[in-house]
């Protein structure tokens, strides 16, 4: 994967978290997701006041990749505050996971000037072993 790339996907995960919609946890999160196509798509935490109704980036950004027909996710990029990376939590390593056998996931954690705090790196398989799957699945894009 190109560093160009990547830098694009951390920029793009960086102006998503300026999106949050957080007002209650006051956590706010970007993630942005590169495809095999080269196209990257953002998404931010969105709460609710039925707090369990919340949605976090990283599903926000799978949201945004299939509704622009997209569904080959290469590489996801998380932006949180710090002063540590947050990484993705169960349910979005689930559904990151229905999409990518496996991918690149990047944790960044920036301070209130937009510093990066701490950075790590790691891969989906690795968050998310034996993940759940139901039989097999076309994913093809006219897929339904
Ligand atoms: N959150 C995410 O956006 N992604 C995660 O992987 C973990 C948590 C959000 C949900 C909620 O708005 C806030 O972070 C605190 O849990």
């Amino acid at each position: 994967m190109k560093k160009a790339d990547l830098d694009r996907l951390a920029a793009a995960a960086v102006v998503a978290r300026g999106r949050a919609y957080a007002p209650y946890s006051r956590y706010r999160v970007g993630a942005a997701l590169l495809t095999k196509a080269g196209q990257i798509y953002m998404g931010c935490n969105v709460e609710n006041a039925t707090f369990g109704a919340t949605l976090c980036a990283e599903r926000s950004a799978i949201a945004s990749m299939v509704a622009a027909g997209d569904r080959e996710p290469v590489a996801c990029v998380v932006v949180t505050g710090g002063p540590h990376p947050g990484s993705p939590c169960g349910i979005c390593r689930q559904v990151l996971s229905e999409f990518a056998g496996d991918m690149k996931v990047v944790m960044i954690a920036e301070d209130t000037r937009g510093t990066v705090l701490a950075r790590s790196e790691t891969r989906l398989s690795a968050l998310l072993p034996m993940a759940f799957r139901l039989g097999k699945v076309r994913r093809s894009r006219s897929g339904k």
